[in-house]
């Protein structure tokens, strides 16, 4: 029979890598909790009309790389539905924004989330079709201040201290500002225009877009396009007065606070719900995928979906990639160090398995990181097992049994002494 294998594009994350993982998860949340930030978890799979209406029909994301099935009826009662595996997640929570009457209490909501996101990309380092992100969203009606330049800053500003928090070097603020849903319809008007001439000379994939979403072909990664990209008019002189002081008093914002970022006028990213301001942290380690993390405005989401003004901005990193840079740059050891098992209990026989688990634990009850040995195993193998994982190992023999006195071997030192069970745990914790 042929052997299963995690289906391409997943992966499985196992030990050590994940105690990594799960620190990044805890930087994360300690940071966002200094920002008065909350948890949301919405749910992995929605309904397939909230993603075409907010992340857009004509993106990438939306026309081809979406899981979607048809979610047939299993009762009289429910209709059948096409569903989706989330591809990211600002959808989802402005949904529940709306869904749960969120902005009603006048107030800012500040929600973050980390779990799996799903896309059917085409897979290579730092791209998977089911990767993880740690988001922020920052909404509201606008009375509550939502459209206020400061948010974007303070969102800015928390990320740049969140990635040096995590140790990350190197990385580098890109900003740009889209404009309003009016200036951006103006601007793909003009581009429109201005592609018309060049059109026979780009890709298959832009001559479709210079059709249906001009804006897309500014993402273009083809490198024989770039010359020709690079002649078309920039989205900055389309801006509106309104969106240009927005964006002013941003980029005015992150001087005094002293975070430092490139202008990028080609960073329209690749969802529709944009507006005013967007931005993406890059990492030169991370190869083709330099995509660290990305955001920006997006304040007419809440009405696209069918709710209230409630204007917002957030981002989300590629948690994955966050992993990826950590490890290249050797952080990773010096700040994940190997967990060293503090005791390994080796009980000598099978009948003093059962004591065994009973002494595991009590130590475990007090703290301490333990192994558990069988009593099948021959005193060398255990002592082969103990010694390739726990600095100490506790030999519970029939004399340790009846006596109470366990023999303990320190593997650093090599010394071996008695220890009453009474004093093992404090023993073991020195
Ligand atoms: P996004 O740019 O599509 O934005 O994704 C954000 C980040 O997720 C990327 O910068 C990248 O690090 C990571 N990412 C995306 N696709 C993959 C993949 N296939 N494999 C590994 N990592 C990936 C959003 O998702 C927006 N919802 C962000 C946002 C929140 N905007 C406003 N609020």
């Amino acid at each position: 029979m042929a052997t299963l294998k995690a289906v391409r594009g997943t992966r499985d994350l196992l030990p050590p890598e994940t105690e990594l993982w799960n620190r990044i998860e805890t930087t994360a949340r300690a940071v966002f909790a200094r920002y008065n930030f909350g948890e949301i978890q919405t749910p992995i799979f929605e309904d397939t009309t909230l993603f075409a209406r907010s992340v857009g029909e004509e993106t990438d994301i939306v026309s081809k790389e979406m899981f979607t099935w048809e979610d047939r009826a299993r009762a009289q009662s429910e209709k059948t539905q096409s569903l989706t595996l989330r591809p990211e997640n600002t959808a989802g929570v402005v949904r529940a924004y709306i869904e749960h009457g969120l902005g009603e209490s006048g107030q800012l909501q500040k929600l973050y989330y980390i779990g799996p996101q799903f896309r059917r990309e085409r897979p290579q380092k730092g791209r998977y079709r089911q990767f993880w992100q740690i988001g922020a969203e920052v909404i509201g009606p606008p009375s509550a201040g939502s459209e206020s330049p400061l948010r974007d800053a303070e969102v800015l500003e928390m990320l740049a201290t969140l990635l040096d928090e995590l140790g990350i070097k190197g990385w580098a603020l890109e900003l740009n500002s889209v404009g309003s849903a009016a200036d951006r319809a103006k601007y793909n008007d003009i581009l429109r225009a201005a592609l018309i001439p060049v059109v026979g000379q780009i890709c298959q994939d832009c001559q479709r877009r210079a059709v249906t979403n001009p804006l897309r072909v500014l993402d273009c990664k083809v490198p024989e396009d770039q010359p020709i990209i690079e002649t078309l008019p920039k989205i900055g002189d389309s801006l509106g007065e309104d969106s240009k002081e927005h964006f002013a008093a941003v980029t005015a914002a992150l001087d005094s606070a002293g975070v430092t970022y490139k202008l990028n006028q080609r960073l329209v990213r690749g969802l529709d719900y944009y507006t005013r301001t967007t931005f993406e942290f890059t990492h030169g380690g991370l190869g083709a995928q330099n995509a660290l993390l990305g955001g920006g405005r997006y304040d007419g989401l809440s009405e696209a979906i069918g709710g209230p003004k409630a204007p917002g901005i957030g981002f989300a990193i590629g948690l994955d990639r966050l992993v990826l840079t950590i490890q290249a740059q050797n952080l990773a050891q010096k700040a994940a160090p190997t967990q060293v098992v503090d005791a390994y209990i080796a009980p000598l026989g099978e009948s003093l398995n059962a004591v065994a688990l009973v002494l595991a634990r009590e130590l475990r009850q007090a703290g301490l990181r333990v192994e558990l040995g069988d009593g099948s195993f021959r005193l060398k193998k255990s002592f082969e097992a103990a010694n390739k994982i726990a600095r100490r190992i506790v030999i519970l023999g029939e004399d340790e049994h009846r006596s109470g006195i366990l023999t303990v071997k320190d593997f650093a030192t090599g010394a071996q002494v008695k220890v009453p069970r009474g004093e093992l745990v404090e023993f073991l914790k020195g």
